[in-house]
């Protein structure tokens, strides 16, 4: 049996601040397979963008371990770690993170423009293959300001998938969205869980379960039976 898309084990994480240490993460250990659609719910407070942090090599942990695809990454340095996120990661976050002074063609670019090996033919092919798939590609040549709050998410949704990579991250990716456009957003996620893309989404919103595969819930720095949102 091939090994898992993610093993954590045991993953410890404090925040050191002037107050003094705050341990936020106490030892969790989570297998995540390909295809799955899994979200981190919890209070406020409990953990969720940290955990989201720490799986996108965004943020440093204490103690414990991270394997992805059988091989532990846990030692990385920054040079590695960047171009592991560049090749296996793409992030949704709530309030897009699209740059205002570029255009939406631009903003999707900017990932391939990290690898030097890809022709600007070959990134344009890319680039209108995901603006065709979320169904914008009429846009490109718009700037963020533009386009309504929905629109740019699907834009930051094409920006995460141009780099083809095993694991999509979002987090909150409804929370800026009324409920109209955030099942229009939903939905879009969804596709590309069925096509097979794993995916690992915080939210607060327990209506979002009926698109996941699984839910964990964090409660006081582990993972609870308990579904507390
Ligand atoms: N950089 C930091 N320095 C110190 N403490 C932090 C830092 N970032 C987060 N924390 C603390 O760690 C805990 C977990 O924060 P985190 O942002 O992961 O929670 P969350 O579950 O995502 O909450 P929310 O649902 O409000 O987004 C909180 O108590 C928070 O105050
Ligand atoms: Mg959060």
């Amino acid at each position: 049996m091939s090994s898992p898309l993610i093993e954590l084990r045991n993953i410890k994480k404090k925040y050191t601040t002037k107050a003094g240490d705050f341990p936020v993460l106490k030892g969790l250990n989570l297998d995540i397979e390909e295809g799955e659609f899994i979200s981190i719910m919890g209070k406020s407070g409990s953990g969720k963008t940290t955990l989201l942090n720490i799986l996108g090599l965004l943020d440093k942990f204490n103690e414990g371990e991270y394997i992805f695809r059988g091989e532990d990454i846990t030692n990385f340095d920054e040079n590695k770690k960047s171009d592991f996120r560049n090749r296996n990661i793409g992030f949704i976050f709530q309030q897009f993170h699209l740059i205002e002074s570029l255009t939406i063609y631009q903003n999707i670019e900017i990932p391939l423009l990290y690898r030097s090996k890809e022709s600007k033919e070959e990134r344009k092919r890319k680039i209108k293959e995901k603006l065709s798939q979320v169904g914008l590609f009429e846009k490109r040549y718009s700037r963020p300001f533009e386009l309504s709050g929905g629109q740019q998410q699907r834009i930051a949704i094409a920006r995460a998938l141009v780099t083809e990579p095993y694991l999509i991250l979002a987090d909150e990716p409804t929370g800026a969205l009324d409920s109209e456009t955030s099942e229009d957003i939903m939905e879009l996620i969804k596709e590309l869980n069925d096509d097979g893309k794993t995916i690992i989404m915080v939210t607060h919103d327990k209506d979002l379960r009926r698109y996941t595969t699984r839910d964990v819930f964090l409660k006081d720095g582990e993972f609870s039976e308990e579904e507390t949102i």
